[in-house]
Parts: C-alpha cells; structure tokens; sequence
C-alpha cells in the first residue's frame, strides 16, 4: 500500500526563524518556531527537567525558551506536541502558564491514554478523549501563528499518534527520521508499528526536496557533533535506514531486528504517565503529595 498524499500545497516562500534549545540529558531539541513578518510564535516539544533517582522536577530548559521569548517580545500562539514522548517529560503546561498559547497535538492520543490509562490503571478519572489537550489535530489540519499557515500530517508509526508538522518551508519531524546518519525511530512501543511508520516516513519524504528539516532527537552517532537540521533531499539520498530507495520488506526487518536489541527509555515510566496528561502531573493524594507508578512488569516486551 503507497502512503498518503499531502493534503495541501507546501509553501516555501514562507521562511520561519527556527531557534532550537538542545536538552542534553535527554537528547531532545525543543524549537521556537518565530513568523519573520508578526511577533507570534510557536513552541515545538519543550522538555521539563526531572531527576528519576530523586523525584525532583525543576524547569531550567524550559526556563530558557520563555526567557528568549520574553526577551523579544514574542506572543506564543501555540504549544505543539508531535506525540506522546516516551523519553522526556513535557514542559509545555508550564510554559502555557508563563506565556499563554494553546496546546495541541494529534487526535489520534485518545488510543494512547486508552493504552497507557490501562497499563497504569488509571480509572475513570483520567479522562481519555484529549480533553487535557486545547486542540486536537487532524490529518492536514491548518492553523495560524501570526501570518504563517502550519499544517499537521499524520505520520504514525513510532507511536499511534504521531504528526509532523509543515511550516512555511520547515518540517519538524517528531520521531519519525533521525539525521540521515542516525535513520529512523523505533517501532516497537505499545501501539507502534514499523511497517506503518515506513509509509510515514515516505510520506514525510514525498514533500519537496528543499525543505527544511527540524529533528527532535539527536543522539550524535559515531561520535560526531550533535545536529537537528537537514533537508528532504538527504534524507532521501542519505538517511541509513530509508534512504537509496530501500523497500519497506527491507525497512521493516531493520526495524524490527533492531528494536529487539534496545531497552526502553530511562525515563519511559515518568514520561507517560505526565505526557499522557498534556504534561500535567497525576493529582496529589490525600496528604497533598503527587506520586508516579511503576508498573511490575507493564512494559516489558514480548517474548519471541
Ligand atoms: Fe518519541
């Protein structure tokens, strides 16, 4: 089965100024995405800090985007998760509460608090319909930041959720590419699965070969510089695990082959349980505390 076309017409005359804040603790590169023609900005998967071994939560990464924004005189417009991190915590609540905006992401989040409201028994009080969430986007939605049109595609694969999200002449491409040099995403959280994210990721490909490409993941292979940017036309030609027109059969054995070998992320556990919430904590308990789970053997992966 081919992949989706794109349900809008890309426009590359629109240039947004991307500024990128790499979290080193967890690889992740949060944007500020800026329209050059208004103040009005958008602030793409920002990341709390958070010390597992202590419980500590603290929010100097996030501190940092909101300083640069109230250093300029931005208005953010919008808060944009690709997807439910399994990696990191969200921050995004707390910038919301600094500097207002609305936060969305896909639509398709109500399978994945089904699954993980499940996994963390979390009964009919976790609400699952998104309603944590300000906007709910659909497959080719469109929405402002200031003069600029951003669209959000459905790319899932890594999860059942994802979107990558096109604006002007930029992508940020969630976790469905990593720099040509590192591939791709893995498959194999609940709800993920690699032949889908192939066809996603060929979709994310069918765009034009310049645009510009924003990561939200480097882990800097082979011992090189961490980086986030790059362009359709090397992913196409480059990227190790999609790139030289390798087939999906092809792609698919990769994936799976490889995501046996990888252990879930430190801080997996944390991170749904807040992400799944929009990034707000569990409520606090009868002695004003706030507690997160540890599923015995929740996440383990199947046996084969
Ligand atoms: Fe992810």
């Amino acid at each position: 089965m081919a992949h989706q076309p794109i349900p809008f017409t890309p426009n590359l005359s629109v240039k947004p100024d991307v500024v990128a804040f790499f979290d080193q603790p967890t690889n992740t590169i949060s944007y500020i995405v800026k329209d050059p023609n208004s103040l009005s900005c958008a602030v793409i998967d920002s990341v709390m800090d958070f010390d597992y071994a202590s419980g500590a939560i603290s929010y100097e990464g996030a501190d940092r985007i909101i300083g640069h924004i109230e250093q300029h005189g931005w208005t953010l417009e919008w808060l944009i998760e690709t997807h439910v991190h399994a990696d990191h915590l969200s921050a995004a609540p707390y910038i919301q509460s600094r500097l207002g905006g609305k936060l969305g992401i896909g639509d398709q989040i109500c399978v994945v608090q089904d699954t993980f409201g499940k996994i963390f028994n979390e009964g009919t009080a976790f609400q699952r319909d998104g309603s944590q969430f300000d906007r709910l986007f659909r497959d080719g939605d469109s929405y402002q930041i200031g003069t600029m049109t951003a669209h959000a595609l459905f790319t899932p694969g890594h999860t059942p959720a994802d979107m990558i999200h096109v604006i002007g002449d930029a992508v940020f491409v969630g976790d469905t590419l990593f720099m040509p040099d590192g591939g791709s995403a893995r498959a194999d959280f609940p709800g993920g699965d690699a032949r889908t994210l192939y066809r996603s990721i060929q979709r994310l490909l069918s765009l034009p070969d310049a645009m510009r490409l924003f990561m939200c993941h480097d882990y800097g292979p082979n011992g090189r510089d961490i980086q986030w940017e790059t362009t359709i036309a090397e992913q196409r030609e480059h990227n190790i695990h999609v790139g030289h027109g390798t087939t999906e059969d092809e792609f698919v054995k990769m994936r799976e082959d490889r995501d046996r070998t990888l252990s879930m992320p430190k801080l997996i556990i944390p991170s749904l349980q807040v992400n799944m919430r929009a990034g707000q904590l569990p409520p606090a308990e009868d002695n004003g505390a706030t507690y997160l789970k540890v599923p015995i053997n929740g996440l383990t992966k199947p046996k084969e």
